[in-house]
């Protein structure tokens, strides 16, 4: 565990986001530079990594230099850097993890490598005091990559309960919206359109109710396009209709997020559920998980939506408990990986 007073400059670029951060080793986070290529995408409705490796290419050094300014901390005082070194798109990742091995060779600093996924998992830590978590605790992880359910017995010591079996929760709601006529990413589109629609209109389909731990999202998504199929198709079917369908999808995939949570929360006897990824953003999710949870565990996720989606400043918060023996000499090689275990 890093000391509490040290900095850490920390940089992600495993998928579609070029990021950079400053991380106190208390959790407090000093910057949080996130550069989207949300735009790039839009035109494709998703993800071509060759595309985001030149897009990352272009930015890597302008949000490293923009997290030291916007932090107001100087090289010196930096102690640490930190990238992610996978799991996420190859392409993506070997721009971040070249780049930062040259900074840390340039400027003589030590670099930790860190794992998205574990970032995500402890992005509820990110400027709260680590003496107020109780273990153990469950965490869904939900984005448009991954869709996991973890109990954590401490930082260090984390058990995978369950994943998807075929999409991601995130991945449905791109994939839905995109059946709705909306655009890329979905998720924020879905919860927009939502507000006006009645989540009851449409009983869709509990999904994988055999498997308590496991996901599967797939079928939803094919549900939902019969159900338009039904309507007449998207060009039939007025705003109100539109509406209807999304909040039904949202009402339906989070209440599958939240039961599972849910049991695993109760059989496991834990203290607290945190909601973490890019799907936490979601404000009905929050919502449905309040108000299932009533008080029972302590609920938390990401204090600032900057946190939710990928960023730095969870990169740095995880890079504090990265073993010593994994941290990369100046000058040494640093590999991007695909697989990673915490
Ligand atoms: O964590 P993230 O930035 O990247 C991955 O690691 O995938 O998550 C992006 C995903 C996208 O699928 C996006 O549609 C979803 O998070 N997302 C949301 C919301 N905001 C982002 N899903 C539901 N509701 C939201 N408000
Ligand atoms: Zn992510």
């Amino acid at each position: 565990m890093i000391e509490k007073e040290k900095l850490i400059l920390a940089l992600e670029s495993s998928c579609d986001e070029t990021a950079a951060a400053v991380v106190r080793g208390d959790g407090k986070v000093l910057s949080n530079v996130i550069s989207s290529q949300i735009e790039t995408h839009k035109k494709t409705a998703g993800v071509v990594p060759e595309v985001a490796a030149r897009k990352h290419v272009g930015k890597l050094q302008v949000v490293f230099d923009k997290a030291l300014e916007e932090a107001e901390v100087s090289m010196n005082e930096v102690d640490y850097f930190a990238v992610t070194q996978g799991p996420g798109l190859l392409t993506a990742l070997v721009c971040g993890t070249t780049f930062m091995g040259t900074q840390a060779f340039l400027y003589g600093k030590k670099l930790i490598p860190t794992n998205h996924i574990k970032g995500h998992i402890l992005s509820c830590t990110l400027d709260r005091n680590l003496e107020d978590f109780e273990f153990p605790i469950v965490v869904l992880s939900v984005s448009g990559g991954h869709n996991d359910l973890y109990l954590v017995h401490d930082w260090n010591k984390i058990e995978k309960l369950g994943s998807t079996l075929d999409d991601a929760a995130g991945e449905a709601y791109d994939k839905v919206a995109k059946t709705l006529g909306l655009e890329y990413p979905g998720g924020p589109e879905i919860s927009r359109v939502a507000l006006d629609g009645d989540p009851k209109r449409f009983e869709l389909p509990y999904p994988l109710r055999n498997q308590p731990y496991n996901f599967s999202f797939s079928g939803l998504k094919t549900n939902v396009k019969y159900l338009v199929g039904e309507l007449g198709g998207i060009s039939s079917m007025n705003n109100k209709d539109i509406a209807d369908v999304a909040a039904s999808f949202q009402w339906t995939i989070n209440n599958n997020l939240v039961n599972k949570t849910i049991k695993a929360a109760e059989e496991f006897g834990v203290k607290e559920i945190h909601l973490v990824g890019g799907v936490s953003a979601n404000k009905e999710l929050r919502k449905q998980f309040e108000e299932a949870i009533s008080g029972r565990f302590k609920f938390r996720f990401p204090l600032s939506f900057g946190y939710c989606t990928d960023n730095a400043a969870m990169i740095g918060g995880a890079a504090r408990f990265v073993d010593k023996d994994k941290w990369i000499e100046p000058g040494e090689p640093v590999d991007a990986l695909l697989e990673w275990d915490f």
